[in-house]
């Protein structure tokens, strides 16, 4: 069994917000972004409008779809306009408490079938749903970068998620034509950034330990695995900053020296490298990238 979604909310028009909101809209749902921040906002709209136009010029998309969809988008920053929605997406900053304090808060405002799904890369659903009266109710709906782009959607059942919870969560995830995985059981990291994370610790141990450069290790994973990019290159687009706190956050948690960030990573941050964002990481670009 599951619920008909007719409303979403996002909240957060980030990165990852302004995308997820784009991605519903397109597929026919009044969907309501909001932000705290008003200059966050207006960045979404600018940048959603840019990333809309390359796509009808490629063909991909019709003027008028694309403007249909941006009807159906309400940009606020007024929290109470998400209350009629069925489902609502968290895309804020990744810090637990003012998650935690933000699903205390659309526990009151949303009606009591919503869902509260959040889309944290790491932090599993049961450390926010006890911070509202539903929490067979709230789930993880994990979204990669870039949302508009990237198809696969991790959908993540904790424990005190119900079935239908987590089944309208599947099913919708198909209805804006994406393809959703269902983890039965909650593990931080999820399926592809647990993998991820192994590669890129894999590779960071064969360049520190002399084995090979970062060149060479890139070209195995490219030419022998297929990967579409290697590691490192992958590092440098994500930001090497990304992985130090991934792994700073991970040590904190266990307090094992081996989940520190690994010594050329730690190099790289206090060296200001942090990728194609800075104009060098474990390559040297021409220019750095610019943001969004
Ligand atoms: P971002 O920093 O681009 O955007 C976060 C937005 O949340 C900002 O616009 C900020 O103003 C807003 N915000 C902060 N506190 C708020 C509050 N209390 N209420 C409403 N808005 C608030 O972050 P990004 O990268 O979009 O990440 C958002 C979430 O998505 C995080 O939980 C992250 O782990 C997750 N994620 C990020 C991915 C990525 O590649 N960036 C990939 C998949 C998931």
């Amino acid at each position: 069994m599951e619920m008909k979604i007719h409303e979403i909310a996002v909240i957060g028009s980030g990165t990852m917000g302004s995308q997820i909101a784009m991605v519903c809209a397109l597929s026919g749902y009044p969907v309501t972004l909001q932000d705290v921040s008003g200059e966050s906002l207006a960045k979404a709209k600018d940048f959603l409008h840019q990333q809309m136009d390359k796509r009808v010029k490629k063909g991909r998309y019709t003027a008028e779809e694309t403007d249909a969809a941006f009807s159906r988008i309400l940009f606020t920053s007024n929290l109470a306009d998400v209350r009629d929605a069925d489902l609502v997406i968290e895309a804020i900053v990744e810090k637990l408490d003012v998650k935690r304090e933000l699903f205390r808060q659309l526990d009151k405002i949303t009606q009591p079938h919503a869902i509260l799904a959040t889309n944290s890369s790491t932090i599993v659903s049961s450390k926010l749903a006890d911070a509202t009266s539903r929490p067979e109710k709230v789930c993880n709906i994990h979204f990669f970068n870039p949302a508009l782009v990237m198809e696969l959607v991790e959908v993540v059942k904790g424990p005190h998620t119900s079935e239908e919870t987590a089944n309208t969560a599947m099913e919708f995830v198909k209805t804006i034509k994406k393809t959703p995985v269902l983890l039965k059981k909650e593990i931080s990291g999820f399926i592809a950034n647990r993998i991820l994370g192994k590669l890129m610790d894999e590779a960071v141990f064969l360049l520190e330990n002399g084995y090979a450069s970062h060149e060479e290790i890139d070209l195995v994973c490219t030419k022998a695995l297929n990967h579409p990019i290697g590691p490192f290159a992958l590092m440098d687009l994500t930001g090497i900053d990304v992985n130090y706190f991934v792994r700073m956050q991970r040590y904190e948690e266990s307090g094992d020296e081996r989940d520190m960030p690994a010594k050329i990573v730690r190099e790289k941050v206090q060296n200001g490298e942090l990728g194609r964002k800075t104009g060098k990481g474990f390559y040297t670009y021409e220019k750095a990238a610019v943001e969004g």
